[in-house]
């Protein structure tokens, strides 16, 4: 079932989009050679909790961490550890939900440890992209293929491929729930967009084959073939009037584009 929002909700689920903006600009700083992954939780943690927030990740569904740190080949839902020392040349993928005022707001950035190869440069910023191709089709008429389409259309133009086994989701008081946002698909295909629906993107785009596994762990998804794979993510809202609310920019990301706190279409 769709828990469709009101726009007075939506503006109840900002604080909560805006933590995990200012979290992930927080952690960049961090993100060097030598530190643990498990230290890049610890600090994501602490500040979430400072805030007055939860971190969503941590104990949910027996997740046992406040975030998912996925590194190179690692797909998404990498468990931070105390082994799992970063190192240059490496690609890392930070993925928080702070609960706040009792709404999630879930977002991930792919940051480089040091320098990396131009290929890997690009898959970052083609992987980016795509997130934002897929948010530009999220108007008046559009179906969930359409996002789908426009992310698999310039992720395989560009040598890529698209991760099939993990969607973007909806989201509100509760962390995954309908509708599934697929990033790949075919064009005026699937569910009608609504206003009042609040979801995620969260295109995971390899350099090689789309297939994933997933370790004994329960959790960590890694490429088939060992290939690297990036994402990013934002919450979006689609308020009554159509206006699409990228709920999981920072206060900080705000200012730089020039969005007003409330409308930014
Ligand atoms: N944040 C992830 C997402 O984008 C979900 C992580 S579930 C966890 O949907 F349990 F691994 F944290
Ligand atoms: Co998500
Ligand atoms: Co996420």
């Amino acid at each position: 079932m769709i828990y469709l929002k009101t726009d007075a909700e939506i503006d109840l689920m900002r604080p909560a989009g805006e933590l995990a903006g200012e979290l992930l600009d927080m952690i960049e700083a961090h993100i060097k050679p030598g530190v643990t992954t498990l230290e890049l939780n610890d600090i994501v943690h602490s500040f979430t909790i400072k805030r007055g927030g939860i971190s969503a990740p941590l104990n949910y569904r027996g997740y046992p961490k406040s975030m998912c740190t996925s590194i190179n080949d690692v797909v998404c839902h990498g468990i931070p550890s105390a082994k799992a020392k970063l190192k240059e040349g490496d690609i890392i993928n930070i993925d928080v939900t702070p609960i706040l005022g009792g709404y999630h707001g879930d977002s991930s950035r792919t940051f480089t440890v040091g320098m990396v190869p131009e290929k890997t440069k690009k898959l970052i910023e083609v992987t980016k992209e795509c997130l934002y191709l897929g948010i530009a089709e999220v108007k008046e008429g559009a179906r969930v293929g359409d996002i789908g389409h426009a992310i698999q259309k310039y992720a395989e133009a560009q040598g890529f491929s698209v991760v099939r086994d993990f969607v973007g989701h909806g989201i509100g008081k509760v962390f995954h729930e309908d509708p599934q946002i697929f990033h790949y698909g075919e064009k005026g295909r699937g569910l009608r967009l609504e206003t009042g629906m609040v979801f995620t993107i969260e295109p995971m785009i390899n350099e090689g084959n789309y297939r994933t596994k997933v370790l004994k762990d329960g959790w960590t998804a890694l490429t088939i073939d060992g290939s690297l794979s990036a994402q990013f993510e934002h919450t979006l809202a689609i308020r009554s009037d159509w206006t699409v609310e990228i709920l999981t920019y920072s206060p900080a990301e705000k200012k730089k584009l020039g969005l007003t706190p409330l409308a930014q279409a």
